[in-house]
């Protein structure tokens, strides 16, 4: 019963020795000598491999042949302990079956170590390397993780909309969804397009944020979250940024910026614990292979209690550092990449930077009553920079319409928005966890183009 088969982890944790096995995977590496053969195989369950021992006197050569690196096998035989060194249980071969063959003249995934940018133009068989094998597997143990967080504190997950008629975050970098005829496009009178003819009778994209849903959601519920994909057409080409990446978005009533705080660092404890208890093996393979530093990084933040500092206390430590930073830090600016780092390296340890000044954030943000900074709070990682970003959210309705109108954003798109601080408004707040930086800052990867399966960043929206 295939259903019932035991994965390569689970021979290799439980060890039912003498028992009869049959094991499906692609074979990593086949070595060996006239008489006996050792294969290699990888069926995905974990990081490490199941060896086949292959006594050639049962065998003929012309059997082995397909079964080369790449090929899909499936091989039966009696787990027994391992006379070898390397691994503790082996698999004594009687039956080897070719699903697939992987013609050794054209399979790219030789045994040879790959760089990371080539592992991305094959992302279609990246994932059976070990490298990316341990980061989707992490990837999943993240995700789970992020579910048992929200489920055990009495969050529901919502499901926010993928297409939209808003702008969440108001900086216009959306990709338009129509079905209109992009070569001749029905006009109005005055030349403009007419999207009273599209699809949904008027102008939409994807969405940069659920988080706008999310608050009429929370104003319901109490406490929620969304886990989905998000798409923003920001012409960054960083190693930080992509077109379309997931984002974890809870948004909670009755939670001022305080609460929101400690959720996010809960939240971020948690998940990097769990991740340090699943996912040993993985954890140690990146740990061995890319970075030495990354387990204890990964120690140090999950142990740690998370710095605090406004945002006016912060610029007043980077002027005061003496540091020759490329851009100037200044009050009223944004904080750059090497401010950030300066910042996590100066505590040593993870920093949550709150009270922005509002004309650098987002129209939503609950403002301050000095007239001048939003109640924001960034959270700035080692190694990764911001991986959150969040705030109490304005739930007086005039100072929120008049921000809207301040910023010039189009307010008949968000009139339902608004509505929700005319009926029974109150205090909440949210924020947002771009997940690949999370997945970038548990693996160790430099690349959040290494962080997710299929990456879509400009020009490039292969596979
Ligand atoms: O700071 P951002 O833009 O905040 C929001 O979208 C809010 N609506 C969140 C909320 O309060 N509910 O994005 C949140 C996080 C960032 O801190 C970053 O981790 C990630 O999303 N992020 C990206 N990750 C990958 N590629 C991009 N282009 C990203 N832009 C933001
Ligand atoms: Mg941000």
């Amino acid at each position: 019963m295939e259903t019932s088969r035991p994965k390569i982890k689970q021979l290799l944790t439980e060890q039912p020795i003498d028992t009869e096995v049959t094991i499906k995977g692609w074979v990593r590496t086949k070595r060996g000598n006239k008489n006996v053969a050792f294969i290699a195989v990888n069926d995905g369950s974990t990081i490490h491999n199941i060896q086949a021992v292959v006594d050639m006197t049962n065998f003929s050569e012309e059997a082995l042949k397909p079964v080369t690196t790449g090929a899909c096998v499936g091989i039966t035989g009696k787990l027994v302990r391992s006379q070898g060194q390397g691994q503790s249980v082996e698999i004594l071969a009687e039956k080897i079956e070719v699903f697939g063959t992987a013609d050794p003249e054209t399979y790219p995934l030789q045994k040879k170590g790959h760089t990371l940018e080539f592992l991305r133009e094959i992302a279609h068989l990246r994932p059976r390397t070990n490298t990316f094998g341990a980061v989707l597997r992490i990837r999943h143990h993240l995700a789970f993780a992020i579910h048992q967080f929200f489920n055990d504190r009495g969050f529901f997950y919502l499901h926010t909309p993928i297409i939209t008629g808003s702008d969440a975050e108001g900086a216009g970098e959306m990709f338009r969804v129509t079905t209109l005829n992009i070569e001749n496009p029905p006009k109005n009178p005055d030349g403009s397009i007419n999207y009273a003819e599209d699809f949904f009778g008027k102008e939409t994209n994807l969405t940069v944020s659920g988080q706008l849903e999310g608050e009429l959601g929370a104003l319901a519920l109490g406490l929620i979250y969304t886990f989905g994909p998000t798409f923003r057409a920001e012409n960054s080409n960083t190693p930080r940024h992509l077109a379309e990446f997931w984002m974890i978005e809870p948004e909670m009533a009755f939670y001022d910026i305080n609460d929101n705080m400690d959720t996010a660092e809960a939240l971020l404890k948690h998940v990097i614990s769990y991740a340090l208890e699943k996912c040993k093996d993985d954890l140690e393979f990146l740990n061995n292979m890319y970075d030495k530093e990354l387990l204890n990084r990964l120690n140090l933040v999950a142990n740690s209690n998370f710095e605090r500092c406004t945002y006016t206390k912060a610029v007043e430590i980077l002027e005061n550092c003496g540091k020759k930073f490329e851009f100037k830090p200044a009050w009223g600016a944004d904080l750059q990449k090497e401010h950030e780092n300066y910042l996590v390296e100066h505590f040593g340890k993870p920093v949550i930077i709150t009270d922005y000044p509002k004309d650098i954030k987002a129209f939503y943000m609950k403002q301050n009553d000095d007239g001048k900074t939003v109640r924001a709070m960034d959270i700035l990682f080692p190694y990764v920079g911001e991986i959150i970003g969040g705030s109490q959210r304005e739930e007086n309705y005039d100072k929120l319409y008049n921000r809207v109108k301040e910023m010039g954003i189009h307010e008949e798109s968000l009139w339902w928005y608004l509505e929700t601080r005319k009926f029974g408004t109150c205090v909440h707040s949210g924020f947002g966890l771009g997940f690949e930086r999370l997945v970038l800052f548990v693996t160790g990867m430099t690349n959040v183009r290494d962080a997710i399966p299929f990456p879509r960043t400009p020009k490039n929206a292969e596979f």
